[in-house]
């Protein structure tokens, strides 16, 4: 939904999403291309199945990238920074980015402070890293810590 949407609010954008679409989710690419179809951008937006720790592009290659809930559920890398740098890589010199995921959780990525540090070591030019919960009305029972309440959004530009 995130890439069709995308698409849908930037007529100009030509929209890759990536996901691995293993067995443990029910998504699917043809779930992906159908929601496209349903909402008349697949034109514009294609679905390729790719590994979110080692992403076949070209360094450099997109505009903008943006991940929801993503790195977390990568399991064959534990340092999860790795996965944000792997995401980083693909974005062109002065690109925007949008990254959500379990930023406050030290299971995946360590002390917020140490992450944050880890964060401006990327040299980016512009960051933010703040909590989901600071950034939009999140319904009482959905700030659990194992739902969004340690889920962050990280957005700037490279
Ligand atoms: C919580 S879902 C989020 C899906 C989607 N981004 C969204 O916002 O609806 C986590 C997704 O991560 C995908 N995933 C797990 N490991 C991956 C990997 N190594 N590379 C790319 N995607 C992966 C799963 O297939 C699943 O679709």
């Amino acid at each position: 939904m995130l890439a069709v949407k995308l698409a849908q609010q930037h007529c100009e954008a030509e929209v890759v999403g990536i996901d691995y679409w293993g067995k443990d989710w029910e998504y699917s690419k043809e779930v992906c291309e159908k929601n496209a179809r349903a909402a008349k951008v697949e034109s514009r937006v294609h679905f390729q199945k790719g590994d979110a720790a080692a992403l076949e592009f070209a360094s450099n290659t997109f505009d903008a990238a943006i991940s929801n809930l993503t790195f977390h559920e990568v399991q064959s890398v534990a340092d999860k920074g790795a996965l944000v740098c792997e995401a980083l890589r693909v974005v062109k010199p002065g690109g925007i980015f949008a990254f959500v995921d379990y930023f406050y959780d030290a299971k995946y990525y360590g002390k917020a402070s140490d992450f944050e540090n880890y964060l401006r070591d990327l040299k980016l030019s512009q960051f933010e890293c703040k909590p989901l919960q600071g950034m939009m009305a999140i319904p009482l029972l959905l700030r659990h810590p194992k739902i969004l309440g340690r889920v962050g959004m990280i957005y700037g530009k490279k």
